[in-house]
């Protein structure tokens, strides 16, 4: 995982040495470590204490996927409802009974706890140079523009509309190729009813967006345990890139979304997979279903992988605002139209910070 990085976190003071940065499981794993180096070193305090549970009256909300077959009309509108409202008040849902079976969901873990496992000899194949490189494993978030590192590995691998993946370790192709393709017809299934909820013909996202072709782009997050969690951040605060992202983590916790002006604490919730509406949501849908801030803090005790998938539009859909949503009037258009991976080039070439890709493109 090492990259060249004009800034070393690592032995301060020592010139002789353009030194490479190790990867924090690394650096996690070598024994006496009881403080964090000082380029990890955030100057907000990422303390558990800002950070407040949801309420009862107003929790993240639950969609149940299979209720979208269901041949109960009532049924079927009640969750297109509850879609509708999730998104625009959360931006954030828990989908249960999604049809991804749990042994592909076990799978893609075992697979990439053995990527993270190899040593940094064989992961340095897969270093990747440039940000659109289809595979992608390193540290921080982008470590040659970082202004301070993130307590985090990672890999990320384009697995649509071509697939890529690692070679090793060995199975990990077949595992990836099918859970991708799963997680690609939940999304297909959500958007269906997103669109449903805007009030637009259910094939309206899947066509605009090209989602045969989707750009989906599959990213493994390791954290592992950090002798000073208070200080240390494991993503800063961003919102993503896509349509919807799709995330599974292993029974760790960490994730902490902007709701209601305060970071709230997400538990994992066994088997059900945590989703969010990305930027090029917030784009066609004119601002209606905003993109969320979100960030992963660290703890001292057990190491957490995380598993997103991120679905966009085909990367050479211009994505504008839906027109049915957009009058002349008092809903005016707010975004203006930018290819995906021109957008998603910059994103991934800048500091993460917050919502500043989306700046970009607001009229
Ligand atoms: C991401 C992300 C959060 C997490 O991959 O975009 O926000 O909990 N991950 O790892
Ligand atoms: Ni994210």
């Amino acid at each position: 995982m090492a990259t060249v990085c004009p800034v070393a976190p690592l032995h301060h003071g020592d010139n002789t040495s353009r030194l490479k940065i190790t990867s924090v499981k690394t650096l996690a794993e070598s024994s006496n470590l009881t403080s964090i180096p000082s380029g990890y070193t955030f100057s907000a305090s990422t303390s558990d204490d800002q950070a407040v549970h949801s309420g009862h009256d107003d929790s993240i909300p639950v969609i149940d996927f299979s209720l979208f077959s269901s041949s109960n009309p009532d049924r079927r509108s009640k969750v297109v409802s509850d879609l509708a409202k999730a998104c625009r008040d959360w931006g954030f849902f828990m989908v249960i009974n999604h049809g991804v079976p749990e042994s592909q969901m076990k799978a893609m873990f075992d697979m990439l706890t053995g990527f993270f496992d190899l040593t940094e000899e064989e992961k340095r194949e897969f270093e990747g140079k440039h940000v659109l490189d289809p595979i992608r494993c390193g540290t921080s978030f982008n470590a040659s523009v970082d202004k301070v590192f993130f307590w985090r590995d990672f890999l990320k691998v384009r697995v649509h509309p071509k697939f890529h993946s690692p070679t090793k370790p060995e199975g990990f192709s077949d595992v990836s190729a099918e859970y991708s393709g799963a997680v690609r017809k939940l999304v297909r299934g959500l958007l269906k009813g997103i669109s449903e909820s805007l009030g637009l013909e259910p094939g309206y996202i899947d066509e605009e967006m090209n989602m045969e072709s989707s750009l989906q782009i599959l990213t493994a997050n390791l954290y592992p345990p950090c002798p000073q969690p208070e200080l240390a951040m494991g993503m800063p605060p961003h919102s993503d890139h896509g349509l919807l992202t799709i995330l599974m983590q292993n029974g760790i916790g960490g994730l902490q979304v902007h709701h209601g002006g305060k970071w709230v604490k997400i538990d994992p919730i066994p088997n059900a997979f945590l989703v969010n509406t990305g930027d090029h949501l917030e784009i066609m849908s004119n601002g209606k279903y905003k993109s969320v801030l979100h960030r992963a803090v660290v703890n001292n005790k057990a190491t957490r992988i995380s598993i997103s998938v991120s679905n966009g539009p085909s990367a050479d859909t211009v994505v504008i605002p839906a027109e049915q949503l957009v009058d002349g009037k008092n809903n005016r258009a707010m975004y203006i139209g930018m290819k995906y991976k021109d957008y998603l080039e910059l994103q991934q070439s800048s500091v993460l910070d917050g919502k500043s890709g989306l700046d970009r493109v607001k009229k």
